[in-house]
C-alpha cells in the first residue's frame, strides 16, 4: 500500500482517539466558568459512537496507516463506559502500543484491568501537588486520590508519565514540588507551556510560562544537561546530575510541528490532522479504501508547517 505522506515527509503513525467529550475535573485552561460537566461550545452532541463503530473505524485507519500507537484520550477516557472492551479490541487489531492520557481520578480502580487488557502506558495530568493549588487549577479536591491512582498504576507494571500544564500566576509555584514528587517515584515528568486553545485561545499569552522560565525554576534546585530529541517527540528532555530525566513540551518556544505524526479521531467519527485545525473531517462507515485515503490526505494537508496557531476547540472536544 502506498504511504500517505506530505512534502515534509510527515505521515500518520500515532492515532489519538477521544473516547468522549466529558470530564470529571474542571481544569481552568480547558473549561470556562463553572461549566465543568458540560461541553465547552456545544459544537458536538454529548453522545459518542458505539464501541463497535469506533473500533471498526480504528481498524480501517490501521489498515491504511499501519499505526504504531493508539492513545486514548477524552474528555476523560476513564469515564468511557466500556474502556476495557475498547483496550482489548485495539489490542486484538494488532496495534503494538496502547497508551492513555488521564486525570488519574479513577485510576486506582482501573489500572489493573487496563493493564490486563493490553494497556502499556498512562500519562497522568497533574498540575499541582499542593491541595489548594490543585483545587484552583482543577476545581476539584483530592490530590491524594490521584497519587493513589499513580501508585496503583506503577504497582501493576504500567509505565507512568506525568504532564503538568504550567500557568503564570496560577501554578508556577508547583514546578519544583511536582518535579520532586516525580523523582521520588522515578516517573518521567513533562511540563507543558499553555496552548492557545478553547476559551483561552486569544489570551494564552497572559498565562504563558515559557520553557526558559520553567528551566530557570528547576535550576534553583538542580543542575541538568539536555538530551537529544527523539523523532516526533513533543517534549525536549534534560537529565539531572543524579540521573533523573524531565521534559518540557514547549509548544510556543520550541514548536514540534515539523515531524508531527499524529492523527486525531473524535468520539463522533471525525478526524483531524492538526490540533490547530477546527475543521472536522467526517468519516463514514460506507467510505471505501479510496474515499478514506482521500480524507486522510486532506487531514494531513491541514498540518501546520511551523507552529501551533491556536484553536477555539478545547482539549475536551479534541483530546490532548
Ligand atoms: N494547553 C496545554 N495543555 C493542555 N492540556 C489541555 N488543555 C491544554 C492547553 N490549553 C493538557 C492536559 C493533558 C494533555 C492532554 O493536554 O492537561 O495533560
Amino acid at each position: 500500500m502506498q504511504v500517505i505522506e506530505d512534502k515534509y515527509g510527515r505521515t500518520f503513525k500515532t492515532l489519538r482517539v477521544s473516547l468522549l467529550s466529558t470530564c470529571n475535573l474542571g481544569c481552568i485552561y480547558c473549561v470556562q466558568g463553572d461549566e465543568s460537566l458540560k461541553l465547552t461550545n456545544g459544537a458536538h452532541p454529548a453522545t459518542s459512537l458505539p464501541l463497535s463503530e469506533l473500533l471498526d473505524t480504528i481498524r480501517r485507519l490501521h489498515a491504511q496507516l499501519d499505526l504504531d500507537t493508539v492513545r486514548l484520550t477524552g474528555g476523560e477516557p476513564l469515564l468511557y463506559h466500556d474502556l476495557i472492551g475498547m483496550i482489548a479490541g485495539i489490542r486484538d487489531l494488532g496495534i503494538s502500543h496502547i497508551k492513555l492520557t488521564t486525570n488519574g481520578f479513577l485510576l486506582q480502580r482501573l489500572a489493573l484491568p487496563m493493564k490486563q487488557a493490553g494497556m502499556e502506558s498512562v500519562n497522568v495530568s497533574l498540575d499541582a501537588i499542593g491541595e489548594e493549588v490543585f483545587l484552583q487549577m482543577s476545581r476539584r479536591h483530592s490530590v491524594q486520590r490521584i497519587l493513589d491512582g499513580i501508585d496503583a498504576a506503577l504497582d501493576c507494571g504500567l509505565e507512568v508519565k506525568l504532564n503538568a500544564v504550567i500557568m503564570r500566576g496560577k501554578n508556577d509555584s508547583q514546578i519544583l514540588p511536582l518535579l520532586n514528587f516525580a523523582f521520588s517515584r522515578n516517573i518521567r515528568i513533562r511540563f507543558l507551556e499553555i496552548m492557545a486553545m478553547g476559551h483561552l485561545h486569544d489570551q494564552a499569552d497572559k498565562y504563558l510560562f515559557t520553557r526558559d522560565e520553567i528551566l530557570r525554576e528547576i535550576g534553583r534546585q538542580y543542575r541538568f544537561t539536555p538530551l537529544d530529541r527523539l523523532q516526533s517527540s513533543t517534549a525536549g528532555y534534560w537529565k539531572t546530575g543524579d540521573g533523573h530525566v524531565f521534559g518540557v513540551i514547549a509548544n510556543e518556544s520550541q514548536p514540534f510541528c515539523h515531524d508531527c505524526n499524529r492523527l486525531r479521531l473524535d468520539s463522533h467519527g471525525n478526524i483531524y490532522g492538526c490540533l490547530s485545525d477546527n475543521h472536522p473531517i467526517a468519516l463514514d462507515k460506507t467510505d471505501d479504501e479510496n474515499a478514506l485515503r482521500l480524507k486522510l490526505e486532506e487531514a494531513l494537508s491541514r498540518k501546520q508547517a511551523l507552529k501551533f496557531t491556536g484553536s477555539e476547540l478545547s482539549m475536551l472536544e479534541i483530546g490532548g
